[in-house]
């Protein structure tokens, strides 16, 4: 990763490492009217941690400002040597390709089929051509292939993306996050879409994925049963502010094994592409040999149309350098 503007050096010291370190930090959409005051937080470089609070105080706010899809207006963002806060163009998109990101609504490129969902996860690596020619490595496709094994959708990489439960879609965008093998995982409302039960699934996955990463998760989450059932510290916000911060009392079983995930397809959905599950390399093969088939019976400008509709999605601007 490039390195950036030199740090002053406790700040550099500390943030060289995994922790992220944010130093007061404020937002203000509107001058004079600061929607993050000078939040202060430092977040260990595992284990997760969920915050809280009401509508509208600014948990959103804060995590687009650490992955840049909102710029903040004063303060520091320290992760791996580097204040991201002060990151533009390319130093910015190297950066960001190590952050992955779950959305509350997902972000899927509908059109799309889920493997090339999860293939997005790249675009931060990849040249642009490569990605409008979906000219994906195999490397790429054989490990897009292996997390949709992961996160229980093996069976369904060549379905369009918008045939999904919503669940099934989270799944998807916890896959692309995993693509971009990232060093955080940021995740704002990941289950608020979501029914009770699927939302403990996804949670359970999010954990999960993480862990084996060893790398630290942060959650927006407005259910605070679900955050203290799977986050290691609990942090409430109230008008831009930090307000609470301590531990939930369950840390170290993040780490745990978990129990089984239900990954059952809907029955109505079937896996055209694919008849069996897929191991890495066959089906990474068996992907290859479908791509020519759905390329040819997609025309050309369904492919400029899905990719427009991928470029305006935050998911893309966080691929993409400005
Ligand atoms: N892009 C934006 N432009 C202007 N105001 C915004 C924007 N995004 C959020 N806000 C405002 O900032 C405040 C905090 O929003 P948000 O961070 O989404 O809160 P939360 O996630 O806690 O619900 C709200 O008053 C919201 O209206
Ligand atoms: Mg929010």
């Amino acid at each position: 990763m490039d390195a950036s503007a030199p740090l002053p050096a406790p700040a550099a010291e500390a943030a060289s490492g995994r922790a992220l370190m944010i130093r007061n930090l404020r937002k203000e959409y509107r001058p004079g009217v600061p929607v993050l005051r000078d939040v202060s937080l430092t977040v260990e470089g595992r284990g997760m941690t969920a915050i809280i609070g009401p509508s509208g105080t600014g948990k959103s706010t804060l995590i687009r400002c650490i992955n840049r899809l909102v710029d903040p207006t004063s303060g520091e963002i320290l992760f791996q040597g580097q204040d991201l806060a002060k990151l533009g163009g390319k130093k910015l998109r190297h950066a960001r390709r190590r952050i992955g990101m779950v959305f509350q609504e997902y972000n899927l490129v509908e059109r799309l089929s889920v493997i090339e969902n999860v293939l997005c996860g790249r675009l931060g690596y990849l040249p642009v051509w490569r990605a409008w020619l979906r000219k994906f490595p195999s490397a790429d496709i054989e490990r897009a292939f292996q997390l949709l094994d992961a996160v229980g959708l093996g069976d369904f990489a060549t379905i369009r993306a918008d045939q999904l439960s919503g669940g099934q879609r989270q799944r998807v965008g916890i896959a692309r996050a995993l693509m971009q093998e990232p060093d955080l995982i940021l995740a704002d409302e990941p289950t608020s879409s979501l029914d009770p039960k699927t939302s403990v699934e996804i949670m359970e996955l999010i954990a999960q994925r993480a862990g084996e990463r060893d790398i630290p998760v942060i959650v927006n989450i407005h259910n605070v049963e679900l955050g203290r059932r799977f986050a290691d510290r609990m942090i409430g916000m109230s008008r831009g502010d930090i307000v609470f911060d301590g531990p939930t009392g369950r840390r170290g079983s993040a780490r745990s094994p978990l129990s089984p995930m239900s990954s059952t397809p809907r029955p109505s959905l079937t896996s055209p592409g694919r008849a069996s599950s897929p191991g890495s390399s066959m089906a990474a093969a068996s992907y290859r040999g479908c791509f020519r088939p759905i390329s040819r019976r997609t025309s050309f400008s369904f492919s400029i149309w899905a990719w427009r509709r991928a470029c305006r999605s935050p998911f893309w601007r966080l691929c993409s350098a400005r």
